[in-house]
């Protein structure tokens, strides 16, 4: 198994360098996910999904890297990122074709990871991961994943 600590950490502080910077919210997001995406070699989709104020059981597409999905807005419950969001748990599916309740972006996904992002308890957000392989996440990317969460939700 591949350590990614070292590189975990130097991404964890350039995120942080990131979020301290004058730039609106969006473009501090999408520079978040232009460092996962081009740093990590086996995240091939990164991008924020945000709770909408008005509609609050549901998400729109913030900010992403990779190529464009149909699902910009996804109901609390359906796919992964509904399931994340309503269950307020981290999801890791490391074979995308065993989950039936599941949202197919591209027929090259294999794998993803969703971690919520939560504000006073509450789910206001998540990250979600897509990549090309078949179970590449590890516990790792889980801890460097909801530490990078809780960076962005002093933002949102
Ligand atoms: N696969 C997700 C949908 C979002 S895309 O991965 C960008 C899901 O099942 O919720």
């Amino acid at each position: 198994m591949v350590d990614h600590g070292k590189s975990f950490e130097f991404l964890t502080e350039r995120i942080g360098e990131a979020l301290k910077g004058e730039e609106d919210r969006d473009e501090k997001l999408r520079t978040i996910c232009r460092l996962l995406k081009d740093n990590v070699p086996y995240y091939n989709w990164v991008g924020f999904y945000i709770v909408d104020e008005k509609k609050r059981n549901e998400l729109v597409l913030g900010p992403f890297e990779g190529e464009r999905t149909e699902h910009t807005r996804i109901t609390f419950g359906r796919g992964i990122c509904g399931q994340a969001a309503q269950i307020g748990r981290t999801f890791l599916v490391q074979d995308v074709s065993k989950e039936k309740n599941y949202l197919s972006c591209s027929t090259k996904v294999k794998s993803e990871i969703v971690v919520p992002i939560f504000k006073n308890k509450q789910v206001i957000g998540e990250l979600d991961i897509d990549s090309h392989a078949l179970s590449p996440f590890t516990k790792q990317d889980e801890a460097f994943l909801k530490r990078v969460s809780e960076m962005a939700s002093r933002i949102l």
